[in-house]
């Protein structure tokens, strides 16, 4: 595309941000449960982030109006952003209740992670992920240049590597030997950049608070309760939401146990318990 064509595309950008601004604040105002220290009335179920792991527009509205009474937060992944596209974040925003966490783990040059957070953002979602695979520079420019409410979540290391994809990856031995020597050096990273919070497992929470502070929100997936415990499951690097929220976790992502228990509602309800009992 030529050049010409960019200016008025960003001008045209930066313009529709500026209007949504207000919007973007009254809906941050309105609906956003933010983590216990700005928002002292959250409430247990305020810690659960649902992900909308469903492969259509009716299945996860679906659950969105199940649930939205019961979690904090629903998780727009890859899939069903890029099948439904921004009509599915507006549909939840209009269903009420719970929030949005827009999990698109951008990757790509400063500029162009830059100017995806930005239109993300016009969408107003409560989170949107970043990987800080490539260093400060990315999550920097983001930080510097976001628009609006939208807390910028970034992404330190995927609970499915493990150490040898690590070492394939070049790692050094210090880091493919204590993982969360890797998740605390890209969590760092991330705060020293300006960012919000980070992804990590339950493994790693409490270091991160530890070292790096309570105002940085850590989020934690692999998340299995006692009572869902099943013998085939992909989550390797599993705690429980108690354990999770006592290590410091500030938003727990949960996924399966809810979708696919006999009743999702009730299942949410049991993990807000647990969570009540961490506090
Ligand atoms: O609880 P369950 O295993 O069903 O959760 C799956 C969800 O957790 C998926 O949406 C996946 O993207 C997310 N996840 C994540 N970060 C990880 C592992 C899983 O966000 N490290």
């Amino acid at each position: 595309m030529k050049l010409f064509l960019c200016k008025p595309l960003i001008q045209h950008l930066e313009l529709n941000i500026q209007s949504r601004l207000w919007r973007d604040k009254l809906v941050s105002e309105r609906t956003f449960h933010s983590d216990t220290k700005e928002n002292p009335m959250k409430e247990p179920k305020d810690f659960i982030i649902f992900p909308l792991d469903l492969p259509d527009y009716d299945q996860a509205m679906h659950y969105v109006n199940l649930l939205k009474e019961h979690v904090g937060l629903f998780k727009v992944g890859l899939e069903l952003f890029i099948s439904q596209g921004p009509r599915i974040l507006k549909s939840i925003r209009e269903a009420g209740g719970a929030g949005i966490f827009l999990d698109l783990k951008l990757h790509d040059i400063p500029a162009t992670v830059k100017r995806a957070f930005m239109a993300a953002s016009l969408h107003s979602p409560e989170f949107v992920t970043v990987h800080c695979d490539e260093g400060g520079d990315i999550l920097r420019s983001v930080a510097e240049n976001n628009p609006g409410k939208t807390r910028i979540l970034a992404i330190t290391v995927l609970t499915s590597l493990n150490q040898e994809n690590l070492s394939l990856l070049g790692y050094r031995e210090e880091y493919t030997n204590d993982l969360s020597r890797l998740v605390l050096l890209k969590a760092k990273t991330a705060k020293e950049a300006g960012c919000h919070g980070i992804v990590c497992s339950g493994h790693e929470v409490a270091i991160v608070k530890k070292e790096l502070g309570s105002e940085l929100i850590a989020v934690t997936p692999g998340i299995r309760p006692e009572w869902s415990l099943v013998g085939q499951d992909d989550q390797k690097r599993i705690v429980t939401p108690k354990i999770a929220v006592e290590r410091g976790a500030d938003y727990i992502v949960i996924g399966r146990p809810i979708r696919d228990a006999d009743n999702p509602a009730d299942a949410a309800k049991r993990v807000a318990d647990e969570i009540a009992s961490a506090l």
